[in-house]
């Protein structure tokens, strides 16, 4: 017993001893490391040169055509053709195309305190058409193609994700589902430094046009086209 204490007392007097007694002292060894590859990793430092690139630089420039995160974008034409130059906007064109930048109801979906409905911007065919390409790229994923929130996503995993046809949503003012698409809501993250305001706003006209179609009933359909579908 006594001897199992001494062997025991020995060996902590070598650990502290040698964790703590050499501390305090110089050396220009060079530390002993364990695990080397933690500090020294096969990567490209910032600023740093690096051989593998003709230019010598380990620092790519972006890609041409980059836009920062909530930056104007360039103008359509421009971008669809690589390697053309990147003309400013044309007068105009910027408000198609920017980001959130005022505090009015287009940029923020609030009439005074409270929110605001109305799409501000003409709701024609071109808008509808942007709004389903949009919502397709950026919604559908998650809430489904028909907004019934069935989309790929929800089959792996993330449970949370919600019909967008729910009387809830219907009955939602387009104000607050811009904010919704701007900031997110709780688990849903917000798409606001993607998506150009007026894409938002064709969304939701979009949106808005799924949820009557899926809600809609037999005295919709117009009595002529009524026969028709009886027919088949
Ligand atoms: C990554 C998946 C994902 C994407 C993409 C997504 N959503 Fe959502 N969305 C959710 C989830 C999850 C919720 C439920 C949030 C909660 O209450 O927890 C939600 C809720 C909503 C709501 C209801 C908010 C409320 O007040 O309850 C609206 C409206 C909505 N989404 C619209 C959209 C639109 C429009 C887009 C496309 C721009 C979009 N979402 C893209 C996941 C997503």
């Amino acid at each position: 017993m006594l001897r199992a204490f001494f062997l025991i007392f020995f060996l902590i007097g070598v650990a502290v001893v040698s964790v703590l007694g050499f501390r305090g002292q110089r050396t220009t060894n060079p530390p002993i490391m364990i695990f080397p590859d933690m500090d020294y990793q096969p990567k490209v430092r910032p600023q740093a040169p690096l051989g593998f690139f003709t230019d010598g630089r380990g620092m790519r420039p972006p890609v041409r055509g980059t836009v920062p995160i909530g930056y104007e974008l360039p103008n359509p034409q421009a971008a669809s053709s690589p390697g053309a130059p990147l003309t400013p906007n044309p007068a105009g064109e910027q408000d198609r195309l920017a980001f959130s930048v005022g505090s009015d109801y287009q940029n923020t979906g609030k009439m005074s305190a409270t929110w605001g409905t109305g799409i501000p911007l003409p709701v024609n065919a071109e808008l509808m058409q942007r709004g389903e390409q949009r919502f397709n790229i950026n919604c559908a994923i998650c809430h489904g193609p028909t907004a019934a929130g069935n989309g790929i996503v929800k089959q792996y995993g993330m449970a949370t994700i919600i019909s967008l046809l729910d009387e809830r949503i219907r009955n939602m003012s387009d104000g607050e589902i811009f904010n919704t698409i701007t900031h997110g809501k709780n688990t849903m993250f917000g798409y606001g430094h993607n998506v150009t305001v007026n894409d938002r706003w064709a969304i939701i006209a979009y949106l808005r046009a799924l949820q009557r179609s899926q809600n809609a009933t037999p005295a919709d359909v117009p009595p002529e086209a009524r026969i028709e579908l009886e027919k088949q």
